[in-house]
């Protein structure tokens, strides 16, 4: 039982792999390397491929039939908001190309299980900031529709040829399941915060003024170990044939302010941090949290790891990537 994951050789997608290898399946890494690094993944085979390249089926398919590949977990995607905003075009042609090349390779050679990376930002701007799957998919910005695409794509493939394919709508991820798994890139809250820290300049907060109890944004956040947990179990739920869902929120059902973020940041790196409140962010719901139910329910998932153990494992990965010199990636636009 070979799994192909696309993108593994980056932050979620390694966690995704060491997951997959762990509860005993084979293993094979498809990544362009643009964000992420070869040395996540040595102990699998590796194809180097951009599945936005013209010629990118052809390739992709003779690698799934030169490994008997029977699942695909497709996380390789653009995936920076506002760099979507910049540049739509682009974004459509990676994350909705990209996925029409996966399930044009898939189709070619009959490999018919796929679990697709999709995003809360599929939700927009929910009312209440509460929402389950049943809650409306209306993205606001480009990188949320293209996800929102996503989702309508491998449902019409599973109408078309049977494709048995399931859609993870990811809330804010964080943390690492090991210390040479950290997250390199310093684009949301936790390493924006970490980074400033390690700048020794104040942390910004955008807004302390919405309707939520501190007046600061309230998100769901999940560990990032806890998310690819959730990979390995839907990709299992494929082989039911009594499944009833195709979309599952990852979240915990718990929010958690960016002013408790802070607190719980400095409480584990030991700063006193006073930050510098700005104007609110373009487009930030005040709160976006999402029940979880179904993944419970359905998939028997249970986040296993709290606000501490995200905050506590993103230092140590932090602070181990320093010391073997791995490069902050910081925001193209
Ligand atoms: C979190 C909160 C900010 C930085 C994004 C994507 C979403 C999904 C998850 C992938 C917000 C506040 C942030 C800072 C701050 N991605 N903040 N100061 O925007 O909730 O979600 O990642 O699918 O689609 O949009 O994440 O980490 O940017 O922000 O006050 O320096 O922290 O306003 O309330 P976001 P984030």
């Amino acid at each position: 039982m070979t799994i192909i994951v696309t993108g593994g050789a980056g932050y979620i997608g390694a966690h995704v792999v060491r997951a997959l290898a762990d509860a005993g399946k084979d293993v094979v890494v498809v990544d362009d390397l643009s964000t992420s690094s070869a040395g996540r993944v040595r102990a699998h085979p590796l194809h180097r491929l951009d599945l936005a390249a013209s010629d990118a089926t052809n390739r992709l398919a003779a690698v799934l039939d030169q490994h008997r590949a029977t699942g695909i977990i497709h996380l390789a995607a653009k995936k920076q908001v506002g760099e979507s905003v910049a540049r739509p075009e682009w974004y459509f042609r990676q994350n909705v190309g990209g996925l029409g090349t996966v399930l044009e390779a898939a189709r070619a050679v009959g490999c018919d299980r796929l679990v697709f990376s999709s995003s809360a930002a599929v939700y927009g701007e929910p009312v209440g900031g509460v929402v389950t799957e049943d809650t409306p998919v209306a993205p606001i910005n480009p990188y949320g529709q293209t996800k929102a695409v996503g989702e309508w794509m491998v449902r019409d493939a599973a109408r078309a040829w049977g494709l048995r394919q399931v859609s993870l709508r990811y809330f804010n991820v964080a943390g690492a399941g090991h210390h040479d798994l950290g997250d390199p890139a310093v684009l949301n809250l936790m390493t924006l915060v970490l980074d400033r820290l390690e700048a020794r300049e104040a942390p910004v907060v955008f807004g302390d003024d919405y309707p939520t109890p501190d007046g600061t944004c309230v998100r769901d956040y999940v560990h990032v170990a806890d998310l690819a947990d959730a990979h390995v179990a839907a990709l299992n739920d494929l082989e039911r044939d009594d499944r009833r869902y195709d979309t599952f929120d990852v979240a915990t059902g718990r929010g958690v302010s960016v002013a408790e973020m802070l607190a719980a940041i400095a409480a584990v790196t030991g700063n006193a941090i006073e930050p510098r409140v700005v104007a609110r962010r373009l487009g930030d719901p005040a709160v976006l949290v999402a029940t979880a139910q179904r993944l419970r329910t359905e998939l028997g998932w249970e986040p296993r790891h709290g606000l501490d153990d995200i905050v506590g494992s993103a230092w140590q990965a932090w602070v181990s990537q320093r010391e073997s010199g791995v490069e902050p990636i910081r925001a193209a636009v």
